[in-house]
């Protein structure tokens, strides 16, 4: 055979040879892979990101953008730029669609409690106020929304109603309210409650509670969110596996939301602690800043393929895994708690290159 023979046979295996598995593709008989999206990966300035997300992801969260402060900054403005954005890079690429959050505690303005004139505002004043915020929002998406986090966040750690001004002000019916309006707004998106660390046994019943009440009341709530902002070591493999279970008995289904692994030293819960850390504390905090040492790569790697392996087993009322970010670089917790700190919990790394952890994931998705 001719040397030009070979090169051409030897460059036609190469452009043939079976591309990477993606995601997306890998779990697609399972559920959706999903990515929270920032501002500058929704209005595509981030061509690495953008990339990513086409190839891998079949669904999308707004890190930011739809949260009540961003999309409704003032009492009679909205904000829509950045959601319609959002909404269309979705829809021209064929992603589900996920609106978070419409009732929290964080990131919504301190106006929406109060009147005019700075006091707080009654009970019905409240709702009236959260009907129009979600009829609004909700409205302006109608059919272009997978579901909706209708509510994020209402319970303590154990199990009790968080004090929120929502709380205080409109009572324990301002979840059942929320999910009313949402469904109002339009009947087909999903709806969804949404809560970290419902891994512990206390909140979790709180939750179950509260999700029994509304399904008796006939509220159509269709998933919990579980955020799923985890550790290396928390929560166990058999809380995760119980608490999926637990939600699943209730009939509803269960979405991981927010995922990722933190592997940094564990920090004050505090941002306000944070400017006053002194810089050894700091650096003893961000320990891995020059890159992540290989036995702590494949701890991550072995700690991902755990959860898919529990993910996986509830496949069948799982709809959604979604991961806190794109890429190591744009992640949150390089700010959160503590600001300035190099930070890997997810699926590709800086440059944006698929990590050990890409392939440990997509190695149980064959798992029977
Ligand atoms: C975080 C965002 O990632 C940050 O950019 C922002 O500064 C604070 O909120 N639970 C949630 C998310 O439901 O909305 C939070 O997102 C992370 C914790």
């Amino acid at each position: 055979m001719s040397k030009t023979i070979i090169g051409f046979l030897v460059l036609g295996l190469l452009a043939y040879s079976p591309a990477r598995p993606t995601l997306k593709d890998a779990f697609k008989q399972s559920f959706l892979i999903g990515a929270a999206l920032n501002r500058a990966e929704i209005y595509e300035q981030d061509a690495r990101a953008t990339a990513i997300v086409r190839e891998q992801f079949n669904t999308i969260s707004p890190e930011n953008i739809l949260k009540w402060g961003l999309v409704h900054p003032e009492p009679n403005r909205y904000a829509f730029e950045a959601s319609d954005r959002y909404v269309d890079f979705g829809t021209r690429n064929h992603l589900a669609v996920i609106g978070h959050t419409l009732v929290w505690h964080n990131q919504t303005p301190k106006w929406v409690f109060a009147d005019s004139n700075g006091k707080p505002l009654s009970r019905d004043a409240l709702l009236q106020r959260m009907r129009e915020h979600i009829q609004t929002v909700v409205g302006r998406y109608k059919g272009r929304i997978k579901g909706w986090d209708v509510v994020n966040e209402a319970l303590d750690d154990d199990g009790s109603f968080r004090q929120s001004p929502w709380l205080k002000i409109i009572g324990e019916d301002y979840i059942a309210k929320a999910f009313e309006f949402a469904h109002e707004a339009d009947p087909s998106t999903e709806l969804y409650y949404n809560d970290y660390d419902l891994e512990i046994e206390a909140k979790r019943a709180g939750a179950v509670g509260l999700v029994k009440r509304l399904k008796a009341q006939g509220i159509p709530i269709t998933a919990v969110g579980l955020q799923c902002h985890n550790s290396m070591k928390w929560p166990s493999l058999e809380q995760e596996d119980a608490t999926i279970e637990a939600f699943a008995e209730l009939g509803v289904k269960v979405n991981i939301t927010e995922l990722d692994i933190d592997i940094l030293p564990p920090a004050v819960k505090n941002l306000e602690a944070n400017a006053t850390l002194s810089a050894e504390r700091r650096a003893e905090l961000n320990p891995y800043k020059n890159g992540l040492p290989e036995a702590t790569e494949k701890a991550l790697s072995k700690r991902y393929a755990d959860l898919f392996g529990v993910f996986m087993k509830h496949r069948d009322v799982i709809e959604r895994v979604t991961f806190w970010g794109v890429t190591d670089a744009g992640s949150w917790l390089n700010n959160w708690p503590v600001a300035g700190r190099t930070s890997f919990p997810l699926l590709f790394d800086r440059e944006g290159k698929p990590k050990p952890a890409f392939e440990s994931v997509i190695r149980t998705a064959g798992a029977k």
